[in-house]
């Protein structure tokens, strides 16, 4: 089966400079679109730098300046009718040594910055009604994880609204759908290794963390999560709406 639903489209990538934000940029490359890839300006240089890929910086904290970049895509290059969000950030620490401003920073990206994105975005795309959305919450919201409350909570809460936006916009034949990826090889996950031998132990589990290892026996690449991204936003997916689709090689033991 070939992917199709992609050549000639323009679509938006967030977190563009990331692990899997750089995958999914290149995957929505090689299938025809022009990418508006997005991130912090920091992290923009480390976006795929092609002919056809458009760099722009954004902070999706932001909502004012969220709401003028996709004005500007759509006045310069035409209408936005894919978007990919993978902007997020973790943070790991014991809720009573966790600061409000912790808090709220964890949830100032990875759920509001993910509402004012959808929401410029969404605004187009019912207009015209038609789009894809595919925004990546995580495994860590449908289970609670020790020391990760924020993160786990904000995708939660990420995961809901996203099917809340896909019930909104079904009606105008806009499908919004959210990825759960499981431990990915990217520099969040390595962040939150010790030494050399994270991977094994992400895979091997801990009892003592009460965290199931990986049944598939690897992580995640990049590459495995921005498939599963482009298979969502394809037109062979095309009756599929407000899914949360577990890539976890098995590790929360759902599908
Ligand atoms: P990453 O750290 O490589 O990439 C995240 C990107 O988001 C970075 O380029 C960063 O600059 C960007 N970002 C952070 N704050 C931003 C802001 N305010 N505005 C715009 N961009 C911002 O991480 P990775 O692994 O590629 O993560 C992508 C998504 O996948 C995240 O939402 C993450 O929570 C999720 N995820 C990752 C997992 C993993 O094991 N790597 C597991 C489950 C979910």
């Amino acid at each position: 089966m070939q992917l199709t639903g992609f050549d000639g489209r323009i679509a938006l990538v967030t977190g563009a400079g990331g692990g899997i934000g750089r995958a999914t940029v290149s995957a929505l490359y090689d299938a025809g679109c022009t990418v508006v890839a997005t991130d912090l300006p920091d992290m923009l240089n480390a976006a795929p730098q092609q002919h056809g890929v458009h760099l722009r910086p954004l902070d999706v904290t932001d909502a004012v300046a969220v709401d003028a970049l996709v004005a500007e895509v759509e006045a310069e290059l035409g209408p936005v009718e894919l978007f990919a969000g993978t902007a997020g950030i973790l943070s790991t620490q014991p809720i009573a040594e966790l600061s409000a401003e912790e808090w709220h920073r964890v949830f100032d990206v990875n759920m509001h910055g993910s509402f004012h994105v959808t929401r410029a975005v969404a605004r187009g795309m019912a207009a015209r009604q038609r789009g894809a959305m595919v925004v990546v919450s995580s495994n860590a919201g449908g289970i609670p994880r020790l020391n990760m409350s924020a993160y786990a909570a904000s995708k939660a809460a990420l995961t809901m609204y996203v099917r809340c936006l896909g019930l909104e916009l079904a009606p105008r034949g806009i499908r919004c759908n959210v990825i759960a990826p499981g431990s990915t090889l990217t520099p969040m996950q390595t962040g939150m290794w010790a030494d050399a031998s994270g991977a094994e132990a992400v895979i091997a589990g801990s009892l003592e963390g009460f965290k199931t290892g990986i049944p598939l026996g690897k992580l995640a690449t990049s590459e495995d999560i921005a498939n599963s991204v482009m298979f969502l936003l394809s037109e062979q997916a095309g009756h599929i709406a407000m899914a949360d689709l577990y890539v976890d090689g098995g590790a929360t033991l759902r599908g």
